[in-house]
């Protein structure tokens, strides 16, 4: 996880990388440093704790260098402290590394370095990595440029594990390496100036142009040169990319955090990914998608893969696409799928869910299914992002930058573009017109339908304010009710911290039932009115055992529930746009009743990069 930043310019590096970190915060938050190079050589601060503590550190405006790289970190080896924060140096003081990832085969090199008289300071497998640079360096005789790129690729060839890595060198005080393997980093060009970031929203108010760097590839940058390479040093040509998102979309725009702004950016997120793909009586159009009828003809499984929230979004999927397309869907958790050898042949179809395209479990999955001849679909928020390297075909949700860690619009945009892929395959597979039909009426609905729901939120303010310190809150809801349960609850214990499980309706009696008592909260989802009495029994069971009731619904209730948030009636396939947004901003709520740093919650960071 963890975020990193770099730049080598003209300016000086201490305040750029301090914004940078900042923004990458969302990505890891239990210590930060920076290095910089100065007259006298590298030189770096570090400490626990966030990145603000940081910029408050009395020595941090000793640091006046124009060539500086920072880390804003998520500990995976050697608990946070001022030692294992990063940058780490070498033992000779001449190589700061940071580094995103896991080196899995850090003890080994360890002990190959102890075996050639290297100490190590920290618990962390990092330091290995400026020590091998090192120790390649000094190997070498050659006097030239590459004998720091080749010494930095060396070291890079004894990883084992994932890696974005910059490298400062004070034998290079002009220069800087940057390296990646299955961890993201992406290049940002300036004039006479070059950025270096772990994505490129942290560095987006400095430039537009973005290089991409592939797997195992340099790159070798001054203030205004940047050379890239293979792993073995030969040169190769990239093309900046420019992107055309708004610097503004990357900040609080007045909201006092980065989910509330998220959760009320969801009619515009949605607007921008239906753009131009739906309209009513005309076929779906997604260019990025071609897929031929004779193969769709041929699928007879589809496998939805991801993680988390994305997940969920899958399970609200998988009733659309059989609903439309009749074929069987199965929708798997990326890290179970990975290492379970599923069924998958020519007649399969993977399709993988994911914000940032750059979590670590997922991007393996579609690598397995490649890899078993399984045509893959990407679904990404994130222009360039690794998994939409892999794909045979990316489609991108266009919701904007989500820096909340809690994933909102990224949710509902994620449907949304599911939806109008099953529409497509219907299309192509002619089937279902009719539905299809009525199902790209109701999407183009959706975006002033969220804004009514997001008008009325002082009832679920309220029952935030009575509810914020229960231990337990439920969560249930029978079929699509039931993912978007999932979603709620995932949403509540991420933010608020309250444990809270999702159930099926159905299931309570099977054993969960048990777990209720007087006062207990039980929310409930409950928008298909062919459901609706079964699903409202349910709920009087609970209530009969003493339960408080909140309830999210579209249909008419003639019953007393404690609150019931009455939200847009629209198609059932895609009612999870609407229904769990009254469960976001009841998350929000708590979390903020509790006092909590809601775009931050404890542990967690916004793109898991390490398995
Ligand atoms: C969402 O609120 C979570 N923070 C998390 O479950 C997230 O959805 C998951 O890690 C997947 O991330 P991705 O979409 O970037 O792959
Ligand atoms: N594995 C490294 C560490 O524990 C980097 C973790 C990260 O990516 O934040 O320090």
């Amino acid at each position: 996880m963890c975020g990193i930043v770099g730049y080598i310019g003209e300016k000086q590096a201490k305040p750029i990388l301090i914004n940078g970190l900042l923004r990458l915060e969302y990505r890891g938050y239990d210590s930060a440093g920076i290095a910089t190079i100065e007259k006298t050589g590298i030189k770096c601060i570090k400490n626990k704790g966030r990145v603000a503590e940081l910029n408050n550190n009395s020595n941090i405006n000793s640091l006046e260098g124009t060539i500086g790289i920072g880390h804003t970190r998520w500990a995976t080896h050697g608990k946070p402290s001022s030692t294992n924060s990063h940058p780490h140096l070498d033992n000779s003081g001449n190589f700061a590394v940071v580094h995103n990832g896991i080196i899995e085969n850090y003890a080994d090199l360890r002990d190959f370095l102890k075996s050639h008289n290297y100490n190590f300071l920290s618990e962390t497998d990092t330091e290995v990595i400026p020590n091998l640079i090192h120790f390649y360096y000094e190997s070498s005789k050659s006097n030239s440029k590459n004998r720091f790129l080749q010494a930095v690729s060396n070291a890079c060839k004894m990883l084992k594990g994932s890696y974005a890595i910059e490298v400062l060198s004070s034998y290079y005080p002009d220069n800087m390496v940057v390296v990646r393997k299955d961890s993201p980093l992406v290049i940002g060009k300036g004039f006479n100036e070059n950025y270096i970031s772990s994505d490129i929203p942290a560095i987006l108010s400095f430039t537009k142009d973005f290089y991409l760097l592939n797997d195992n590839e340099l790159a070798f940058m001054s203030r205004n040169s940047i050379e890239f390479y293979d792993e073995n040093i030969k040169p190769i040509q990239k093309q900046a990319k420019n992107i055309t998102w708004d610097a503004g979309s990357a900040e609080k725009d007045g909201y006092p955090d980065f989910m509330l702004k998220e959760i009320n950016e969801q009619p515009k997120a949605i607007r921008e990914t239906i753009g131009s793909r739906i309209a009513v009586n005309s076929k779906s159009v997604l260019p990025d998608l071609e897929i031929n009828k004779t193969y769709l003809k041929s699928i007879n499984k589809i496998f939805i893969v991801a993680c988390g929230t994305a997940m969920h979004a899958g399970l609200s999927a998988k009733t659309i696409f059989e609903n439309l397309c009749e074929i069987p869907v199965e929708v798997e958790a990326a890290s179970e799928f990975r290492y379970r050898n599923p069924i998958i042949n020519k007649k399969t179809l993977c399709l993988f869910i994911t914000q940032s395209g750059e979590t670590a479990d997922t991007i393996a999955a579609l690598k397995l299914a490649k890899s078993k001849g399984s045509k893959t679909i990407a679904v990404s928020n994130v222009v360039g992002s690794s998994i939409s390297r892999e794909a045979d075909f990316t489609l991108y949700t266009h919701a904007g930058p989500e820096i909340a860690v809690a994933s909102t619009k990224a949710y509902t945009s994620q449907i949304v573009l599911l939806a109008i892929i099953a529409i497509n395959f219907a299309e192509n597979l002619e089937i279902n017109k009719e539905k299809s039909e009525e199902l790209k009426k109701d999407i183009l609905l959706l975006p002033s339908k969220i804004e009514e729901v997001l008008k009325n939120t002082d009832k679920i303010k309220n029952f935030a304010q009575k509810i914020y310190k229960e231990k337990d809150v439920f969560f249930i809801g029978r079929g699509i009710d039931y993912t978007v349960a999932l979603e709620g609850s995932l949403k509540l214990k991420e933010i608020s911290y309250i444990h809270s499980e999702a159930y099926p309706s159905g299931e309570l009696k099977h054993g969960p039932i048990a777990l209720i008592e007087n006062n207990v909260t039980v929310v409930s989802i409950l928008t298909n009115r062919l459901l609706v009495e079964k699903s409202v029994s349910n709920i009087q069971e609970v209530v009969t055992r003493g339960a408080k009731t909140f309830i999210v619904t579209n249909q008419e209730l003639n019953h007393d529930f404690d609150e019931v948030i009455r939200i847009p009636k629209t198609n059932t396939l895609i009612s999870p746009i609407l229904s769990v947004i009254p469960l976001q901003i009841l998350a929000y709520y708590i979390s903020k009743e509790k006092g909590l740093d809601v775009d931050k919650p404890r542990n967690l960071a916004k793109s898991v990069t390490v398995e």
